[in-house]
């Protein structure tokens, strides 16, 4: 009888134990949230809650989890004056379905990990300070409705697997420095000039400019003799 009781207040006491040390660890998506997070200037404390010491991710500011697994579904943190980083480590969120990260202080580039969450149906990336480039595999992510990168400074070329979007609804480049022809492609040549407005170097049909040979002619003879190509062509002839 002894013998019972004293197991029995050894197992009280080792599982208090393992509660206070929260030996019932935080799922691989909260530890990954927690790598995101430490790459943030949270100024206005908007992430208190995301603590080491729970379990789950699921209840904490801004995170959504699907109701079965408990894998995390959605980050929406828009308007929260978060600086910082978009840390790589966000590819490990492999059932992310929605990233809403508009309107805070992020700098540097959209990580090529982005690509690795493949059921991601919308991102929301505007009016932040992004550079870089789009990173190409973006084409994979085939359930992608919603692309919304405009108010950065991003630059470089638009990649045309964009075009492999099909379900691609929401297209949003405006506002950055991204240069060259806009691929005339699949699910790219369905938006107009409202998707790439404030790009000064973009040329292409969706922007009506016509895009030039390195020898100063348009690829694409305008309809009329316009001025403005008249006017090239003597610049580089002259
Ligand atoms: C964090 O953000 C605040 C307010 O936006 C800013 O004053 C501070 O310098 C930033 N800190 C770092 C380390 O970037
Ligand atoms: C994207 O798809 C291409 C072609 O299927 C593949 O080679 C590449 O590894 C994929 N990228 C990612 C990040 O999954
Ligand atoms: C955008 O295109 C529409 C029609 O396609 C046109 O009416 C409008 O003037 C264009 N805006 C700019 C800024 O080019
Ligand atoms: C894209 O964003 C710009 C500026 O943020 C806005 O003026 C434009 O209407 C948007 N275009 C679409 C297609 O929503």
């Amino acid at each position: 009888m002894k013998m019972v009781l004293l197991l029995w207040i050894l197992s009280v006491i080792s599982s208090a134990t393992l509660l206070s040390t929260g030996s019932l660890a935080l799922s691989e998506d909260g530890l990954t949230l927690l790598e995101i997070m430490s790459t943030w200037n949270d100024s206005r404390n908007i992430l208190a809650n995301w603590q080491a010491t729970d379990e789950s991710p699921c209840k904490w500011t801004g995170i959504s989890c699907h109701p079965h697994d408990q894998r995390v579904s959605s980050i929406n943190l828009p308007y929260m004056e978060l600086g910082g980083i978009i840390s790589p480590s966000i590819g490990k969120l492999s059932r992310l379905q929605r990233l809403a990260l508009h309107q805070n202080s992020l700098h540097g580039s959209i990580p090529y990990e982005i690509t690795q969450c493949t059921e991601l149906r919308a991102i929301y990336l505007r009016a932040n300070y992004l550079q870089g480039g789009i990173p190409a595999d973006i084409g994979n992510l085939s359930h992608l409705t919603i692309l919304d990168l405009s108010s950065n400074s991003l630059k470089g070329a638009i990649p045309s697997a964009i075009g492999r979007l099909t379900r691609l609804r929401h297209l949003n480049l405006s506002t950055n420095f991204f240069s060259g022809e806009i691929p005339d492609f699949g699910s790219l040549s369905t938006f107009g000039n409202n998707s790439f407005i404030g790009n000064s170097d973009l040329c292409g049909r969706q922007v009506h400019k016509p895009c030039r040979t390195s020898l100063g002619f348009p690829a694409v003879l305008p309809h009329a003799a316009s001025d403005e190509a008249a006017g090239k062509f003597h610049l580089k002839f002259s």
